[in-house]
């Protein structure tokens, strides 16, 4: 138990026996949502309000403060005092250090994980890139956030399955077709990969500006692969192929997996069974010959299933996906990690699901995300260009590495490590704010050393690790947990004791950031400690303490840039 739901535990036992007759107090539960932490130190470690009481005890709050002082008794707290409406609790520093630095060592990187998800079943959609198009800065969001939900889930003891849910069907791939036959060469395509796929879309683009007629031979093409013809079908499994051997590169450097690719294509044959059940409930209208759920009750434009010509949509397509992942998968929640541009569809998506009376249609929910844009001329999008994630992701990779030959140039596998810096100096930016926020990317604060930065980050594991390589070859004694009675030891150890809770919230509010604060903070308070207090050349009982809150330290940093998808480097 973390002590700050042991406070609130004992002052709920507090207020019990000093007021047995009281209705109304609040639970334990409620007064740990109502414990703060004060602004100073001298405030004490932990506040508890106590205006809340007032209309249960009939009390001003300066005195249930004082009454509530009085009272109290534990061997967790050092003492405790009453300051207007507030108690003040300053703990027991040597106790708490000693229960907080035991739990972690115990579970070294574990802490912080637990056994809640047993059982149950997440789904996460993430990524879901678009065949025959480069993988742009624009999917790093989904792609990370989705990641991150992934691990933190997994480390709560969920089970994941990850979900391309790859975007490779439309009328597009049949003007592709008729795009490569016409202008296109297999070897081209091969060397090129996507960046050839483009070019012959462009190129297709410009000729039926020109040409009207064109559209409808790409169309002929499109029809082709619905029909299941075979050159047809095998030169779309040749677009998809290409387009993810170029993906694959990428989720190589991200460190992303999946559990699944089966994207839009996957649903069709899965489509029929729930367009007979939205039938069958009365559901579908026809407005301008399309076959629509009204939504009109809910304020919002209709869900089209099928077009007038009988085409299927996307919608269509999420419809039997969310069914079929509740069939295959059972999930108890499916998270759909996708910009803030596609609220509305999956507005409509979920109320569709819950007029055809699908009791987990609840279990669905939309974790959006604001754009990413970046600074500087090259990096203009404006100009209609693409910025595609692997141009950036090597360009990080080459700065960090130019910033390792001049800060440390004699440095054991340098390339290794400056594509974990590189990389996880991207990875930061984008998981730093809330994820609702849009976002500005800049190399040069993304791999700035010194600030709040995944480089930073890094650079306090690997000093954490290299203060325990020169420990581990000393003689050191048993530890005295009286060394870490200081602040900054203290500030530390309860930042390190809210760690899990900063996971479980994480994952409560689909918010990796949160994750990305807490191993800041930690890295931020460490070095404090660091410069404030030595560690190696202590008196030796203290040094083993501090040597102690080191490897804690390095744990759970190492655990938090997992967790959001960032590799810890030891040496930097
Ligand atoms: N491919 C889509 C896009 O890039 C995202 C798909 C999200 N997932 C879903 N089930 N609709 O915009």
């Amino acid at each position: 138990m973390d002590m700050m739901t042991r406070i609130a535990t004992l002052t709920s036992e507090c207020l019990a026996s000093t007021w047995p007759e009281a209705q109304g107090l609040p639970t334990a539960d409620e007064i740990r949502g109502l414990l703060a932490v004060p602004p100073n130190r001298e405030m004490g470690d932990y506040a508890f309000p106590v205006f809340r009481l007032a209309k249960a005890l009939r009390m001003a709050p300066p005195m249930i403060a004082r009454t509530l002082c009085e009272k109290w008794q534990s061997p967790e707290v050092a003492r405790v005092e009453p300051v207007n409406g507030y108690v003040n609790f300053f703990l027991n520093r040597v106790n708490f250090a000693k229960e907080t630095l035991d739990a972690v060592l115990a579970q070294g990187e574990r802490f912080g994980s637990s056994d809640m998800g047993a059982g149950k079943t997440v789904c996460i959609d993430y990524s879901s890139i678009n065949i025959a198009k480069r993988f742009g800065v624009g999917h790093l969001s989904t792609t990370m956030i989705g990641h991150s939900l992934k691990r933190i889930h997994d480390f709560l003891g969920y089970k994941t399955v990850g979900i391309n849910h790859l975007g490779d069907w439309g009328t597009q791939f049949g003007k592709m077709i008729y795009a490569y036959k016409t202008w296109g060469t297999r070897e081209e395509i091969e060397e090129k990969g996507v960046t050839e796929l483009l070019r012959l879309y462009v190129k297709f683009h410009e000729e039926a500006e020109k040409d009207p007629t064109l559209d409808d031979l790409g169309r002929a093409w499109f029809k082709k692969i619905e029909d299941h013809d075979e050159e047809a079908i095998a030169i779309w499994e040749w677009f998809k192929d290409i387009t993810l051997k170029d993906a694959a590169r990428v989720y190589a450097l991200l460190g992303v997996e999946f559990d699944s690719y089966a994207g839009e294509a996957f649903y069709n044959d899965k489509m029929d069974v729930v367009i007979d059940e939205l039938r069958e409930k009365g559901l579908l209208t026809i407005s301008e010959g399309a076959s629509v759920v009204d939504l009109e009750e809910d304020k919002m434009p209709p869900c089209i299933i099928l077009r007038s010509d009988g085409a299927t949509l996307y919608a269509t397509r999420d419809l039997a996906a969310a069914v079929y992942r509740k069939n295959v998968y059972d999930f108890d929640k499916c998270l759909y990690v996708v910009a803030y541009q596609q609220d509305l569809h999956f507005r409509q998506l979920f109320r569709v699901l819950e007029k055809m009376e699908k009791p987990w249609a609840k279990d669905c929910v939309h974790v959006s995300f604001g754009m990413i844009s970046f600074e500087g001329q090259a990096f203009s999008t404006r100009k209609g260009r693409v910025v595609y994630l692997e141009d950036v992701l090597n360009q990080a990779m080459q700065k960090a590495l130019d910033i390792i030959n001049e800060k440390s140039p004699n440095l054991e596998d340098k390339e290794t490590v400056a594509r974990q810096v590189g990389i996880g100096a991207v990875i930061y930016s984008d998981l730093s704010a809330g994820r609702i926020k849009d976002i500005d990317f800049s190399f040069e604060r993304a791999l700035n050393f010194d600030g709040e930065t995944g480089p930073y980050v890094q650079y306090t594991h690997a000093r954490c690790c290299s203060v325990l390589r020169k420990a581990a070859e000393m003689a050191l004694p048993e530890m005295d947990y009286a060394g870490l009675d200081d602040d900054e030891a203290q500030h530390l150890l309860r930042l390190i004791s809210r760690f899990p809770d900063v996971v479980k919230d994480a994952a409560d509010k689909y918010e990796p950031s949160m994750i990305t604060h807490a191993v800041t903070d930690i890295a931020q308070a460490y070095n404090k400690f660091y410069y404030e207090h030595r560690v190696l050349d202590a008196e030796p009982a203290v040094s083993a303490a501090r040597v102690a809150l080191t490897k804690a330290v390095k744990d759970v940093i190492k655990t938090g840039l997992w967790l959001i998808g960032i590799e810890a480097p030891e040496r930097m």
